[in-house]
C-alpha cells in the first residue's frame, strides 16, 4: 500500500492536532521527492524518534536560482507515495504552490553569514529559498523533530543556524550520508548522469576521502587541493565550483581545534554534484 497523500493544509492540521491532543510526538522528512535511499534512511530513523512521521514532497521553486534546473528536476509523486509504503509513514504532505506561497505571500527568511559562501555564493537566493520553506514547513507539520541529511552539508548547518536564532521549537536530527558501492553518495540528481558519467562519479568521492586523510596527516593544504582537482580533471569531471576545507559549523575558514569538513561542487556531465567528508 502506498503512503496516504495529503494535499491541504487544513487536512494536516487536523490530523496534527488529533496527534498532538493524544500526546503524540511528531516527526517531519522535508524532501523534493524522487526519493531514494537516503531519504529512507531519514524516514527510518524518524520512525525510531517520533510516533507519528510526515514527509513532505514539495519541489520548491523558491530555492532554484536557475529555472532549467527547476524544469529538469525529476518528478516522481507516485513512486515516491509507493516506495514510503512499506515504511508505513503516517503522511505524505503534497502541497501545490498556492497552499505553500498563497497570493500574496512576501515573507522571506534570510539566514546570516553561514549561508553566505560555497553554496551561497554560487546559487545566489537558494538559502534564502531554502530557509523560507522550512520554516514554513515547520509551522505546517507542527513538528518536534526533523531530519536532515549530512549529504547537504551547509543546507544542515543553515537550518541549525535558522532553528538557533528563532528559538523554533524543534530538534534538528543529523543522518549520514547514503552512498551507493562505489562511494558516491544518493543524490536524487544522480538519475540524470549517462551510463558512462554515473562510473565516472565515484572519483568524486575518492578524491575527497583521500584529499581529507592526507590533510589530517598533515599534508600541505594547497597541495592536497591541487592534487585532487588534477584526480577530477582525469577522471572527466568539469568545472569545480568550490573544493574547499571549512569550519563544520560556521562554513568559515577552518578553526585550530575545531572540525573542520571538506566540501565540493562539481559538475559532470551537465549534472551539479556535491559532496563532504569530515577532515580528520
Ligand atoms: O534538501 C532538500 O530536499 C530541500 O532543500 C528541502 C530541505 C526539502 C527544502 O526544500
Amino acid at each position: 500500500m502506498s503512503a496516504p497523500i495529503i494535499r491541504s493544509l487544513a487536512e494536516l492540521r487536523a490530523l496534527t492536532r488529533a496527534w498532538r491532543q493524544a500526546g503524540e510526538s511528531i516527526g517531519v522528512v522535508p524532501t523534493m521527492g524522487a526519493l531514494h535511499e537516503g531519504h529512507l534512511s531519514l524516514v527510518r530513523a524518524a520512525k525510531q524518534g517520533c510516533d507519528r512521521v510526515i514527509v513532505t514532497l514539495f519541489v520548491n521553486p523558491r530555492q532554484f536560482n536557475n529555472p532549467e534546473d527547476f524544469a529538469k528536476y525529476p518528478r516522481t509523486e507516485l513512486a515516491d507515495a509507493a516506495i514510503l509504503g512499506p515504511l508505513a509513514v503516517d503522511a505524505l504532505f503534497v502541497p501545490d504552490a498556492a497552499e505553500v506561497y498563497p497570493a500574496g505571500h512576501s515573507t522571506v527568511v534570510s539566514v546570516g553569514d553561514v549561508s553566505q559562501p560555497l553554496e551561497g555564493a554560487h546559487r545566489p537566493g537558494h538559502f534564502d529559498g531554502v530557509a523560507t520553506v522550512v520554516t514554513l514547513l515547520f509551522n505546517m507539520t507542527q513538528a518536534d523533530r526533523a531530519y536532515f541529511g549530512e549529504k547537504d552539508w551547509q543546507q544542515l548547518q543553515v537550518v541549525k543556524r535558522l532553528v538557533a536564532d528563532l528559538n523554533m521549537p524543534i530538534e534538528i536530527v543529523p543522518c549520514p550520508s547514503v552512498r551507493d558501492a562505489d562511494g558516491l553518495a544518493l543524490s536524487s540528481r544522480n538519475q540524470r548522469l549517462s551510463r558512462k558519467a554515473r562510473a565516472q562519479a565515484a572519483a568524486l568521492p575518492n578524491a575527497l576521502f583521500d584529499a581529507a586523510t592526507a590533510m589530517a596527516e598533515g599534508a600541505y593544504e594547497p597541495e592536497v587541493l591541487a592534487a585532487a582537482r588534477d584526480t577530477l580533471a582525469a577522471a572527466g569531471f568539469g568545472e569545480v565550483e568550490y573544493l574547499a576545507r571549512c569550519d563544520s559549523e560556521s562554513l568559515g575558514p577552518p578553526i585550530p581545534g575545531k572540525p573542520s569538513r571538506l566540501l565540493a561542487a562539481v559538475w559532470l556531465d551537465g549534472v551539479r554534484l556535491i559532496d563532504n567528508v569530515a577532515v580528520g
